[in-house]
């Protein structure tokens, strides 16, 4: 087992540091200057029967379906079409409706989910399309479904998931690039998209820079009972991802919220104890975040800032955040930047706190029953 974790100390650990890699064997072959080839979308005209969709609906559980959640607002943007999100257990608990023109997009590392099969099935007996986005070739995820895409992240061992994660948005975006390559209006947006997938494993390689910062973070946090994270667009999901990473190996109560919603209740939590991460990375939503931000620090509140590098007196003009600067990228693919400080930071906390990394209590890696 040692040998297999190469030089780290837990499998954790080794997977959030070999994302820029596996990021890379994600787009290998299929990013191109003039486009996106997707060779799993190419046959029977699959491309033009997503087109012709009367809506897409993403389906997934946990990690899977925060990833999908992170594409949604890019692939609405891209393709014009309608996205509605899933979770599986939720959409088979409701019965809700599924359409002979909807295309569903099952999204799982493992392609094992019991609740994503049926959510599938569900779907398949409703007559949509199935698209599945998984990283195990053969799965009966993959067998199942129309049709679909790997992520090709490779082998993830860690009960958390992390670098399947920055795939899977990857792999979303790299869809959404094929879904609308017909439409001349985004070319210009595409093309930028494209050039920023060429740079993001670099990119996310420059983000490693923050490891003892988020050490020295989780130290600061080792005790706290509780921590909230605000995101909002791209990075709401970023935020439920963060909070989920903390919640399932650091055992600490963690909620990722979206800040649009902070008002119509959350505030009431907010004192000079509880620690809350705020992203306010560059987007459309940067000036609202920075309302975010002030007041939250007029209620005193504990504030961890992530913003885009450069930008610390422009989140936090008084200087009383801690702030956590990351590189700046296409704003659609930032939420594959963001995520990486708060994997480190439930990793290291995990440890501070002396849990079990790659085996959170009560967890396995694929959930096979319902
Ligand atoms: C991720 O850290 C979790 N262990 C969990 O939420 C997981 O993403 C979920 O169970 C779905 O698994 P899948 O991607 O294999 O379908």
């Amino acid at each position: 087992e040692q040998i297999k974790k190469g030089s780290y100390d837990h499998f954790m650990q080794k997977e959030i540091h070999e994302q820029p890699h596996s990021l890379t064997t994600t787009m290998r072959g299929r990013v191109k200057d003039s486009g996106v080839l997707l060779g799993g979308l190419k046959e029977k005209e699959y491309l033009k029967t997503i087109r012709r969709s009367r809506r897409l609906v993403f389906i997934g559980c946990g990690t899977s379906y925060n990833a999908a959640l992170a594409a949604r607002p890019f692939v609405e943007e891209l393709t014009g079409i309608p996205v509605t999100m899933e979770v599986a257990s939720d959409l088979l608990d409701r019965q809700g409706p599924i359409y002979r023109e909807d295309t569903a997009f099952f999204v799982s590392q493992s392609g094992e989910t019991a609740d994503t099969l049926l959510a599938l099935d569900y779907a398949l007996e409703n007559g949509a399309l199935c698209v599945g986005i998984t990283n195990t070739v053969g799965s009966t995820l993959s067998r199942r479904t129309h049709c679909g895409v790997h992520i090709n992240a490779g082998c993830e061992i860690g009960v958390a998931s992390t670098k399947a994660y920055t795939s899977q948005i990857v792999v979303m975006v790299m869809v959404a690039l094929a879904v609308g390559s017909d439409q001349i209006s985004t070319q210009v947006r595409r093309q930028a998209i494209i050039s920023g997938l060429s740079n993001l494993p670099s990119n996310v390689s420059e983000v490693f820079k923050l490891d003892t910062e988020m050490k020295e973070l989780a130290s600061s946090l080792i005790d706290s009972e509780s921590l909230l994270v605000f995101g909002r667009g791209y990075n709401y999901a970023t935020a439920l991802e963060g909070a989920l990473k903390v919640k399932e190996v650091a055992l600490m109560h963690s909620e990722g919220m979206l800040a649009g919603e902070m008002k119509h209740g959350p505030l009431a939590l907010v004192d000079e104890n509880l620690p809350i991460i705020v992203i306010a990375t560059r987007d459309a939503c940067f000036s609202k975040q920075q309302s975010v931000i002030q007041q939250l620090l007029s209620r005193k509140g504990r504030l961890i800032v992530m913003c885009s590098k450069g930008d610390a007196s422009a989140v936090c003009p008084s200087g009383s955040c801690r702030v956590i600067e990351v590189p700046e990228v296409a704003d659609c693919l930032q939420p594959v930047i963001n995520i990486i400080p708060l994997q480190l930071l439930a990793y290291h906390l995990t440890v501070l706190r002396g849990f079990d990394v790659d085996q959170p209590r009560n967890l396995a890696k694929s959930v096979t029953t319902q």
